[in-house]
């Protein structure tokens, strides 16, 4: 029996996963039972209401009890400086430790593409983004706040074992998937000291897999050739705040952020799975966000707790519902997010 933390967050968070939930439970009932859900109210509604975002002892509890957590979205208009969303998510990837984040860039049809002729064969790389440091760290500070002289820093943090620990997952991701490349992205010709740091540290690790092909592309450049050319990646491994904007824009290629699915690795503790979309409060609660993204996820989830079957028969289901254009509005369906949640459950 696997327990499952399932926390749907804001807006269509609880939407989508909702439409998760269901699919999770039609896989209770294929392959016997094995997944065990208890679900918590953590988000905007809970932190205006009680001012707590994360419970005393939350991260504790997810550690000893819990085999695995769902997240839904965090984000809301009430709460505009999002300090919930600090509160919560990033305080389980940073308290739980959980380094490395996977996100796949897999395209199912090529109608879901907005680029010219680029079909599912082009499109089917990962995205191994750090998790735990970088830009991330709040470090900084202001002087003089508004005031004409007023300063603002913003520090980045990167440790040696911080920056080794997540290429290597890269290398070692390569490997367990048959990848053949690691593509390493970062700013050195401009960050010369983090830069170093993780130039050497790619050097190092790659050294320790032969068999594996590497390069390495300035981020900016990176950004064109995902587009120009997604067939050149297999795997690419890059800083925590260039992994956010690359894998929305490379979320493009699979047809949105509806479509994009991630996992926050810890690979000696609990890990928690979230789609890469936020909660879009604009379509929330109104029957109209894609939840693919979300049990795609789901999916990936099963695969990590090593349900890899009913993991390949979910994402079949989604490619499935593609094919048929069982889908939302925003990739040119008009079904609504229960319907499709529905459609992907019936084919399972
Ligand atoms: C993501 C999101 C988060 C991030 C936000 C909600 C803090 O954009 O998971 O990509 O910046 O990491
Ligand atoms: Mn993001």
């Amino acid at each position: 029996m696997k327990r499952i933390a399932v926390i749907p967050g804001d807006g269509i968070g609880i939407d989508v996963t909702r439409e998760s939930l269901k699919v999770l439970k039609r896989i209770n009932e294929l392959f016997g039972k094995e997944l065990e859900f208890v679900e918590f109210d953590w988000g905007a509604d809970r932190y205006l209401r009680e001012r707590v975002a994360l419970p005393e002892g939350a991260l504790e509890m997810l550690r000893k009890d819990f085999d695995a957590i769902l997240f839904g979205a965090i984000g809301d208009p009430r709460i505009p400086d999002n300090k919930h969303a600090a509160q919560i998510l990033l305080a389980m990837r940073f308290g739980l430790d959980l380094y490395a984040n996977v996100r796949p860039v897999q395209l199912f049809h090529e109608k879901l593409c907005p680029l010219k002729g680029v079909t599912p064969r082009d499109v089917n790389f990962t995205v191994i983004r750090e998790n735990t440091e970088g830009a991330y760290v709040n470090a900084g500070g202001v002087f003089k706040q508004g005031t004409p002289d007023e300063i603002a820093t913003q520090v980045e943090v990167h440790t040696r074992k911080g920056v080794e620990r997540v290429i290597e997952y890269a290398f070692e991701y390569a490997r367990r998937h048959g990848k053949t490349k690691v593509c390493m992205s970062d700013k050195s010709n401009v960050m010369a000291f983090a830069g170093d740091l993780w130039q050497r540290s790619f050097k190092e690790v790659a050294a320790r897999y032969p068999g594996i092909q590497t390069n390495h592309l300035y981020i900016d450049a990176l950004a064109l050739m995902v587009i120009r050319q997604p067939k050149d990646f297999q795997v690419v491994v890059t800083n925590n705040m260039f992994g956010d904007i690359v894998t929305d824009l490379a979320a493009a290629l699979q047809g949105g952020l509806g479509m994009a699915a991630s996992g926050n690795i810890n690979p000696n503790g609990v890990s928690l799975f979230e789609p890469v979309h936020g909660s879009s409060p604009p379509l929330a609660g109104r029957n109209l966000a894609n939840p693919m993204g979300s049990i795609l996820t789901a999916g990936m989830m099963l695969e990590h707790l090593g349900m890899a079957e009913a993991a390949r028969r979910i994402e079949d289901a989604v490619i499935a519902c593609v094919n048929e254009g069982k889908m939302t509005r925003d990739v040119g369906g008009t079904l609504g997010t229960r319907e499709v949640g529905d459609a992907i459950a019936g084919t399972l």
